[in-house]
């Protein structure tokens, strides 16, 4: 005959099987659900201060491969970090894409990202264009170069950035703000190579030499010197490419006027920069985040950079069809890393306040 269980025991093995069909439920329902939220929801949050419409096909393609729908937000460099600092611990951002060394740094040291472990990115990304605790990456790279009006300046008067500052070229020099990250980051290389004193020095001549306040993007310095209004500017490579593979005949027109240097290239090398980015501090989807950073490595994402913005990839080996990019060879570039420069952008931005470089 079967004994009777004492009320005690009862209890004791309903409670067992109990916490057992928890624990069971609940190592099915990890299964189904491993990494809190980033598996419940396939979204990432980007914040991106990129601005190439390009990059459409980047993101809808990673998408297509993930199933992760991207919701974006695109500011300028300075209003996007802004409101990161103002969301602090509650920003939605998973990914911050940033387009220059000189705010890639400036995110770091505000600790607006979180450091990342990622084989697939250390292996890919060359440790010169990422910071050295895993914060931030870089996934493309441009240069700044200079152009100049084929007309009326000789070529051999404005192949070095130095040569732009010289009395010769008095009343030749367009460029954008000297505030703009692009210019600030030039003006932190020019620091590490040449010294504060030689660097002011310089500054102070590109203001005597301008032919106009600063003013406009890197296309509208291209614009004026095809225009005779400017004799001579910089520009990031992407804005040059893009006009020379433009089918418009003001494009076309443009071109033809325009003459492009590789600057330093008997000196120290053309000055280079990145576009890059990280996972947010307080990223709530931090595995689509590393996910979608490494997707940028890819053959194919590295391929639309190319392809699309007219960057480089910084993957070794990635292929483009970019045959204006391809057009401008290889050049010598500046050895300065990348975050020297970064970090040389408040001297820079000082140096520019004295001498008036707006
Ligand atoms: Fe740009």
């Amino acid at each position: 005959m079967k004994r009777s269980m004492p009320i005690q025991d009862l209890l004791e093995l309903g409670l067992r099987r109990l916490m057992q069909a928890t624990v069971v439920g609940g190592l099915v329902l990890a299964a189904v659900v491993p990494a809190g939220s980033d598996a419940q929801e396939r979204v990432l949050n980007l914040y991106s201060a990129r601005h190439y419409q390009t990059d459409e096909a980047l993101y809808a393609d990673f998408t297509k491969q993930t199933g992760i729908k991207i919701n974006r937000i695109e500011l300028g460099d300075e209003p996007l970090l802004q409101r990161l600092r103002t969301e602090g611990a509650a920003s939605p951002a998973d990914v911050v894409l940033l387009v220059d060394a000189a705010r890639l740094w400036r995110a770091q040291i505000e600790g607006l990202f979180q450091p990342v472990q990622s084989k697939v990115l250390n292996e890919r990304i060359p440790a010169n264009l990422r910071s050295n605790d895993g914060t931030w990456y870089g996934f493309s790279s441009r240069a700044r170069v200079i152009v100049y009006d084929k007309a009326r300046v000789k070529p051999e008067d404005v192949d070095t950035y130095e040569k732009l500052a010289d009395p010769k070229n008095k009343g030749r020099v367009c460029t954008r703000s000297g505030s703009h990250p692009y210019m600030l980051s030039l003006i932190g290389s020019l620091l590490e190579r040449l010294g504060p004193e030689k660097t002011e020095e310089w500054a102070r001549g590109m203001v005597a030499n301008m032919a106009r306040p600063p003013r406009g993007g890197d296309t509208d310095q291209i614009k004026g010197v095809a225009s005779g209004e400017c004799g001579v500017a910089l520009t990031n490579t992407y804005y040059w490419v893009r006009l020379v593979r433009s089918e418009d005949p003001t494009d076309k027109a443009i071109v033809s006027k325009v003459g492009f240097i590789w600057p330093n290239q008997a000196t120290t090398g053309t000055h280079m920069n990145i576009s890059g980015g990280g996972v947010a501090k307080n990223a709530p989807h931090q595995a689509n985040a590393v996910a979608f950073l490494e997707y940028l490595t890819s053959p194919k994402a590295q391929s639309y950079f190319a392809d699309g913005n007219n960057e480089w990839p910084v993957v070794k080996g990635a292929v483009t069809d970019n045959k204006a990019l391809s057009a401008l060879g290889t050049p010598r570039m500046e050895d300065v890393p990348i975050s020297t420069i970064g970090k040389n952008q408040i001297a820079a931005q000082r140096i520019l306040d004295r001498v008036g470089y707006r």
